[in-house]
């Protein structure tokens, strides 16, 4: 199986636009060791030929030119993404859907009924490309039944209901049921190996920890170090936890969690720029590395 990381940034991306913090500022001045971050984006193919992206970011536009592969090759209008899964329906993971509306048939995309709602009230996305080529949504169960896509052979997929958080424009905000946020267990059939995909993990379940201890790859939520970064430099009052995402650092944290975990590869994604291991001579980077924990970048490879 072949991952590519097409966006490790969190909403917002890295630097962002309005941002002055620390690590933005630094950025931007080339005071710190750091590299630029689209938003929260992968894609996954078992052939290198079909490749199924998972979330449609707002910077879709410049990670389909950084991917050869995504590009259109065989026909004077063509993709090489076979189909689109969406984890959440935040802005994030679905803007860029209005980005492929130039697409010469309807879009194959796969999510679960409560972002399905989102996307056609709240942020009625799927509607506005009814007015192009139109939507065939397939719908995810949060049974924990695997699935397939029909043009993406090889691969079998396991959605994990798992509590993060929905977006503004939800009704689930601060209630959310099963299916507002999964994370994805998707398995390449011919080598056996599976990677576990999380780009929003507000609560640590069971469940959810048994998935990642059986995986041979986690890339899971890296939003933030700190429950209260935000707040440090007077960004914003809310508390990483309400916006479903489990700091890294406290007790029982995204850390301690993959650090007790023996089998798979781990890595971080969706990550704030807020968040200082951005800065690479950071001391929490240095704690992350000693802990055996990558963080993706924009670009980053993973083969399974
Ligand atoms: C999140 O992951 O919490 C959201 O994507 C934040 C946002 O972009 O508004
Ligand atoms: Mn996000
Ligand atoms: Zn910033």
């Amino acid at each position: 199986m072949f991952v590519r990381v097409l966006g490790s940034g969190a909403g917002g991306g890295f630097p962002q636009w309005n941002c002055n913090c620390r690590n933005c500022k630094g950025f931007r001045s080339g005071k710190i060791k750091a590299s630029s971050r689209t938003q929260s984006s992968i894609t996954v193919s078992a052939d290198g030929e079909n490749w199924v992206l998972f979330n449609a970011s707002p910077d879709i536009r410049a990670q389909l030119e950084s991917f050869p592969p995504l590009q259109p090759g065989r026909a004077v209008r063509d993709t090489g993404i076979c189909a689109i899964v969406i984890v959440d329906a935040q802005i994030d993971h679905t803007t860029g859907l209005l980005m492929l509306r130039e697409h010469t048939q309807p879009w194959d995309i796969y999510c679960t009924e409560s972002v399905q709602q989102d996307l056609t009230s709240g942020f009625p996305i799927f509607n506005i490309l009814g007015h192009f080529r139109g939507v065939n949504w397939h719908e995810i169960k949060t049974d924990q039944s695997s699935f397939t896509i029909p043009q993406a052979e090889g691969l079998v997929f396991t959605a994990v209901p798992l509590k993060s958080e929905a977006p503004p424009y939800s009704p689930h905000r601060h209630n959310t049921v099963p299916g507002d946020n999964v994370g994805m267990r998707i398995e390449d059939t011919r080598t056996g190996k599976n990677l576990f995909y999380a780009p929003g993990l507000g609560v640590m379940e069971d469940h959810v920890k048994q998935y990642m201890e059986e995986a041979d790859c986690v890339l899971v939520d890296g939003t933030v170090w700190t429950n209260d970064e935000m707040s440090h430099e007077g960004i914003s009052d809310k508390l990483a936890t309400e916006m479903g995402h489990l700091d890294q650092s406290s007790k029982g944290g995204i850390k301690d969690i993959l650090s007790s975990l023996e089998r798979p590869r781990k890595i971080l994604i969706h990550i704030n720029n807020t968040n200082p291991i951005l800065d690479e001579e950071s001391p929490q980077r240095a704690q992350l590395t000693e802990a055996g924990i990558e963080v993706s970048y924009d670009g980053m490879d993973i083969h399974l």
